[in-house]
């Protein structure tokens, strides 16, 4: 793997720069966004370049990382729509999700961004984070840049470097930042996230302990155009090393679930625990299913699964049965949801869900709940994949939005199966949720949505390579 072409958000989080401004652009000057794109890559000698995967020597961190990622809208300025049509019919697969765009009301309707719902696209982008006097829309959103700073003056210095850099060509559209809770790596409704993550085969991760036993291959993430190759879609040479991502702004409605956790008393943590499949701090409930333990390994706490007991698993439910009925993680969880591991029940195949997964660097922006409770608050980042409608579209319409995935095996009176930490629809009837405690279940009632889509853009993160082509505003020979 030539790590030194690949952006390094596609191999490795940021998650120890914890100050985050991203920037959704607007091409305004198609030759000086050109410039732009020749600009970021590393070794330009422009004062801030794309942070590539190559890892660096201890004691060498950066001063900043920085990520870039393209639109259909943005692609198309770049290259040329020529150029555009080549690339998209060599990439067909590929293409269609990300042509179509995030706002295409069949795409928007399977991740749950419902037209006619306060999540559909034409409410989103509506705070104070526009920029522009144009009324908000995706169709103006052409360059995504992510800057991860150590601190807030970090922050603000390589801001001023990278608007100085894209003035010519490019105008904010919307800028949100996102800063550390307490504790650093937890989001909102208290929650420590950033736990679980594909384990890319062939990338040598420093913390590759934190990581699925079970590697997941390359072009899941990397994109392969080798026709010759392992990869089960076919795809321009721009494309190589390069990779897609949905941009997502989820606002969460902490008062909401603060208010429904309030319903269960004492059984508030004990709940949250089982509406996510993990404590608050991590542990997961399949693993401990009574109580957070703090003594788990970093290993521990992500080499389980929920069927069959996995190579040195802590302490699971005894074969045969193991955990085939939810009792310990409930089906509806948001983690058993999310990556059923090897809940062959969903799809009987090996490797189990590899070509589902999704890459997340998702990080939490306004204030603590207990600092300002009314204040606008959420998770904004990427969810990533080499093939949006595979996996992230898949993941959010047959696994999050699917309100009966796993109910006919689920022991408890979890009747819409709905994932708790969404809720469900607002234009669906609010629902039960049900958990274990003591061997015997109880039910909340009126469980009401809890995240909103405010805004949503499928991007491509491009290798360094092709960021040289789209200065040039041409493309490989395919
Ligand atoms: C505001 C919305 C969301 C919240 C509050 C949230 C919260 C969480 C939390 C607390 C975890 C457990 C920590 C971890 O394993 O890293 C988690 C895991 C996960 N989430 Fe989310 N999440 C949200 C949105 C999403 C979306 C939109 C997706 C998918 C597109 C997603 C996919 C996942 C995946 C794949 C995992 C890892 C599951 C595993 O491997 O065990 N999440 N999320």
């Amino acid at each position: 793997m030539n790590v030194d072409d690949i952006q390094g958000v596609i191999l490795r989080g940021f998650r120890s720069y914890g100050t985050i401004r991203h920037f959704l652009f607007n091409i305004t000057d198609v030759a000086a966004a050109q410039e732009f794109c020749g600009l970021l890559a590393p070794g330009s000698g422009a004062p801030v370049t794309v942070t590539p995967g190559t890892l660096w020597p201890a004691g060498e961190k950066p001063p900043y990382c920085l990520n870039v990622g393209i639109s259909n809208t943005g692609l198309s300025k770049l290259i040329g729509g020529t150029n555009y049509e080549a690339v998209s019919d060599a990439s067909y697969g590929l293409f269609t999700t990300f042509g179509a765009g995030a706002a295409d009301p069949g795409i928007a309707k399977n991740v749950g961004d419902t037209a006619g719902t306060p999540s559909a696209p034409e409410n989103w982008w509506k705070n104070s984070n526009w920029k522009l006097p144009a009324p908000p829309s995706t169709s103006l959103l052409d360059v995504l840049v992510t800057l991860y700073a150590p601190d807030a003056e970090a922050r603000e210095i390589y801001s001023q470097k990278l608007l100085e850099m894209s003035a010519c060509g490019l105008t904010p559209a919307f800028v949100l930042d996102c800063d550390p809770l307490d504790p650093p790596d937890s989001i909102h409704f208290g929650y420590v996230d950033g736990i679980s993550q594909p384990k890319i085969a062939g990338y040598d991760n420093p913390k590759a302990g934190m990581f699925d036993d079970q590697p997941v291959p390359s072009y899941y993430f990397v994109i392969d155009p080798d026709p010759n190759g392992p990869a089960p879609y076919t795809a321009h040479p721009l494309l190589g090393n390069g990779c897609f991502g949905a941009f997502r702004v989820l606002h969460q409605d902490s008062t909401a679930f603060e208010a429904f956790l309030a319903k269960a008393g004492d059984d508030a943590d004990l709940v949250a625990s089982k509406m996510c499949g993990r404590w608050k701090d991590g542990t997961p409930v399949e693993v401990s299913p009574d109580k957070p333990d703090p003594s788990l390994s970093a290993g521990d706490i992500v080499n389980f699964n929920y069927l069959s007991a996995s190579p040195n698993q802590v302490n699971p439910l005894p074969a045969p049965d193991f955990d085939t009925s939810g009792v310990r993680c409930p089906y509806a969880s948001h983690t058993r949801r999310t990556n059923p591991r090897d809940d062959v029940k969903v799809k009987p195949y090996d490797p189990p869900f590899a070509e589902h997964r999704v890459m997340r660097r998702a990080f939490a922006y306004g204030p603590p709940f207990a600092k300002d409770p009314a204040a606008d608050r959420g998770l904004a980042g990427l969810f990533m994949g080499a093939n949006l409608q595979d996996q992230f579209v898949f993941l959010m319409q047959t696994w999050v939005q699917s309100g009966f995935y796993r109910v006919p095996y689920d022991a408890s009176p979890n009747g819409s199966g709905i994932d708790p930490l969404f809720g469900p629809q607002p234009d669906q009837d609010s629902t039960d949720f049900s958990y274990l405690s003591n061997g015997e279940y109880k039910t909340i009632p009126g469980m009401t949505r809890f995240v909103r889509t405010d805004g949503g853009l499928f991007v491509f993160l491009p290798s360094i390579t092709a960021l040289g082509f789209l200065a040039k505003g041409s493309i490989p020979a395919s």
